[in-house]
C-alpha cells in the first residue's frame, strides 16, 4: 500500500473482531516501529504484546476506573457513551513501555527531556500504518493509571507505559474524524 494511502485511509477502530493476529503479523508490525526516528537514535522504546484474555480484562477494568475519575473531573457527557470494552476485545494489546533516560540532545536543554516521548510517539505511528497496510484496525489508547499499569506488567519504576495499541480485525467501519487542512494551519516564512 502506498503510503499517502496508508495516511489517509487510516481511522482509530473501537470495535474488533475475535479472529486472533499471528505472531508473524505482530512481528512485522514491531518491526516498522522500530524502524521510526528517535533522539540521537537513542530508541527509547520496548513492547510487551498482550494476547491472555485475564490480564487484558484486567486492563480494561482499570482503564473503565479512568474514565470515571475523567468523568468525574470533566464533566465530559459523551463518555456515557463512551465504552471501552475494545481493551478486552481486541486480540492483541502492544504496550509501548518509554525509556525516559533514552531522550536525545534535549536533556541539556531549558524544558527538555521529553524528546524520548515524540521517539515513541513515531513509533507508535510507523505500527498504526503498517497494521493498516496489513488490513488491520487499530487503536492508540492511554487512558490508564501509569503506576498501576507498572505494577500490573511488571515495568521497573525507572520506565514508563506510554501508550497501549489495540490491535486487530475491525468489527465496524471507523468514525469520520474530520481534519482542518493543513493550509490553514501552516505559516511559511520565505
Ligand atoms: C496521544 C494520543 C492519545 C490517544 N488516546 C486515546 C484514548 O485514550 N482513547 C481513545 O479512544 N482514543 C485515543 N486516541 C485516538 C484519538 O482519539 C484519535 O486519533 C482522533 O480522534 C482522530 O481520529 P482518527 O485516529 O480516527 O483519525 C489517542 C490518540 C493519540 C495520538
Amino acid at each position: 500500500m502506498d503510503v499517502f494511502t496508508a495516511i489517509k485511509e487510516r481511522r482509530s477502530c473501537r470495535s474488533f473482531l475475535p479472529d486472533p493476529v499471528g505472531d508473524e503479523v505482530i512481528e512485522k508490525i514491531l518491526d516498522a516501529g522500530v524502524w521510526a526516528p528517535s533522539p540521537a537514535n537513542n530508541q527509547p522504546w520496548e513492547f510487551i504484546v498482550i494476547t491472555g484474555k485475564e490480564l487484558k480484562e484486567r486492563i480494561w477494568l482499570e482503564s473503565d476506573k479512568c474514565k470515571k475519575i475523567l468523568f468525574e473531573k470533566s464533566g465530559w457527557k459523551w463518555l456515557d457513551r463512551y465504552r471501552l470494552d475494545f481493551v478486552k476485545e481486541a486480540p492483541a494489546v502492544i504496550v509501548v513501555v518509554a525509556d525516559p533516560k533514552k531522550t536525545g540532545a534535549d536533556m541539556f536543554l531549558e524544558g527538555g527531556g521529553l524528546a524520548y516521548q515524540h521517539g515513541c510517539a513515531a513509533a507508535i505511528q510507523n505500527m498504526l500504518l503498517a497494521a493498516h497496510a496489513l488490513g488491520l484496525g487499530t487503536l492508540w489508547f492511554t487512558l490508564f493509571d501509569k503506576d498501576i499499569l507498572r505494577t500490573m506488567l511488571d515495568i521497573d519504576a525507572a520506565r514508563e507505559p506510554l501508550a497501549l495499541i489495540c490491535l486487530g480485525k475491525a468489527a465496524a467501519g471507523p468514525m469520520k474524524t474530520p481534519r482542518t487542512a493543513a493550509k490553514e494551519k501552516t505559516r511559511f516564512i520565505r
